[in-house]
């Protein structure tokens, strides 16, 4: 009874910790206890984390017992959150002459707290950051965001709504105007979509509203190996790719997306010490993957990546620090779904067939293959079809062989 209550008590802390309406107030006070920061913030967080050999994402808000740390600070400007068992949250302000912005944010989150990530393999704390927040106001302005506000920083994400703050904040509460942001103002309109091989995104507008956008077929699979000091392969690579880049022509966005061609490109690269790098590269396109390894934990994972275009526009894409398929050394990830990598908020990657395996390679071939989430939920369909059919031939076998009987003791009664 009393293990029942704790459990329903337990529960009930839980959602209460873990959920939240609109808006959690916070506010940064000066050694005279005047406000200098007030932020009323929404967020919804997301998380990769490892379930044993998996890839997993954990999706939890910014609870309402969050709380404003001793970190923040009034000049400069930071506004420090601490919340649940080793979360935090800090956001860090400058200015400029005419207007005020986020120049930083930075993100902590306990991958040992199982509430939040179920299964979870790893151990401590994790730590994310951008410098790409995109969120501005007017001098004396306050900033309102209601839509939804992405703010990408590698293996966690935070997505802004509802959001109402002011830095460098001098009254009692928000009483100037505000500055709203992009997403408030422009309603979004779907981004138009064009093949590199297609002219002048102008013709677009001639085309009727309702066309769907051009989107290349399916890439081709390429087979793709790099070769240590030793000759023997450090990079084993099979995949199809298709780069999505979003540009801002004329006050639109414009998104390319185009697919590499395996026999267009050559493969490059070299392995040393903890780093192996692919290079495909064309004479349009130098696409460069670099993987890290990480040998005390007997991982390698996708660490950089780096484009450079000159088709269908000039292109330099730095992706900054990256975790992404991270996998047991001697064994490769291997997704034969469609999988989007977010490289940078303009530019991602979209993958098919893709097995890959970097550092420690065993007999110059792929070694036992992890699966990603998306094929193990399309396997499901088989298993259970498989599994019907199993069954039905052993109901089958079963009447045959009771039939049999059945005949045989006739047989012996005459
Ligand atoms: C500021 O407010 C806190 C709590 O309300 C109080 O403990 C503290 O003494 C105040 N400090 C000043 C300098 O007024
Ligand atoms: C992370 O979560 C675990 C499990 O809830 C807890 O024991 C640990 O203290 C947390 N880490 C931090 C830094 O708070
Ligand atoms: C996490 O750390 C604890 C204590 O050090 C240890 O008992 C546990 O096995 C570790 N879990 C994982 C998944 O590494
Ligand atoms: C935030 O998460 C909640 C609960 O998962 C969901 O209902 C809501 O639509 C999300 N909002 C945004 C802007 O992502
Ligand atoms: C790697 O080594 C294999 C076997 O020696 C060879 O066939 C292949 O051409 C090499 N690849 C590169 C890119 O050097
Ligand atoms: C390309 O990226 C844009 C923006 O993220 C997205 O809306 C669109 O669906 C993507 N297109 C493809 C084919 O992946
Ligand atoms: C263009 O893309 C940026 C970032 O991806 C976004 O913030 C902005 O709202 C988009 N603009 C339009 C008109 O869709
Ligand atoms: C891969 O990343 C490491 C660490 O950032 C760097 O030292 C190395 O030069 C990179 N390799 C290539 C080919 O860019
Ligand atoms: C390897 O992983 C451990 C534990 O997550 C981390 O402390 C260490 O910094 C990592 N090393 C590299 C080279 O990434």
């Amino acid at each position: 009874m009393r293990a029942l209550l704790e459990a329903v008590l337990g529960t009930a802390l839980l959602l209460g910790i873990f959920q939240s309406g609109c808006c959690v107030r916070f506010d940064v006070k000066n050694e005279v206890n005047k406000t200098c920061l007030l932020a009323d913030l929404s967020i919804n967080f997301t998380a990769n984390y490892q379930k044993g050999d998996k890839q997993a994402i954990a999706n939890f808000p910014l609870p309402s017992g969050a709380v404003v740390d001793n970190k923040s600070s009034c000049d400069p400007p930071v506004l420090a959150i601490t919340f649940g068992v080793g979360y935090s949250l800090s956001i860090n302000f400058n200015k400029s002459e005419t207007e005020y912005h986020i120049n930083q944010v930075v993100f902590t989150y306990n991958v040992s707290d199982l509430n939040t990530f179920p299964d979870s393999s790893e151990n401590g704390t994790k730590q994310v950051s951008s410098n790409k927040a995109e969120i501005s106001a007017k001098t004396s302005n306050y900033y309102q965001c209601t839509s939804p506000h992405l703010i990408i920083m590698g293996n966690a994400n935070a997505t802004f709504h509802n959001v109402k703050l002011e830095a460098y904040f001098t009254g009692t509460d928000y009483t100037g105007n505000a500055t709203l942001c992009k997403e408030d103002v422009t309603p979004t309109t779907a981004p138009t979509t064009t093949a590199p091989t297609t002219t002048a995104p102008t013709t677009v507008p001639t085309r009727p509203p309702t066309t769907a956008p051009v989107v290349p077929k399916t890439p081709d699979t390429g087979d793709y190996r790099v070769n240590g000091s030793s000759g023997a392969p450090c990079i084993l690579a099979k995949m199809g790719l298709q780069l999505n880049i979003t540009a801002k022509k004329d006050d639109k966005n414009v998104t390319y997306v185009f697919n590499i061609d395996p026999k267009q490109v050559e493969a490059k690269g070299n392995c040393s010490g903890n780093y192996a790098a692919l290079r495909l590269a064309s004479k349009d396109v130098d696409l460069l993957f670099n993987f890290t390894l990480n040998s005390t934990e007997s991982k390698f994972f996708l660490g950089h990546v780096h484009l450079n275009t000159t088709v269908p526009e000039t292109f330099n894409i730095d992706s900054g620090s990256l975790s992404y398929l991270q996998t047991t050394t001697h064994k490769s990830y291997k997704c034969n779904s469609e999988q989007t990598f977010q490289i940078t908020d303009s530019f991602s990657i979209n993958t098919y067939n893709l097995q890959i395996q970097a550092f420690d390679i065993d007999g110059n071939k792929f070694g036992p293959a992890v699966d990603c989430t998306e094929d193990q939920n399309g396997m499901l369909v088989p298993i259970v079809v498989g599994a019907a059919l199993a069954g039905l031939v052993l109901i089958v076998l079963i009447a045959y062989l009771i039939g049999r009987k059945r005949s045989h003791a006739g047989y012996q009664t005459i």
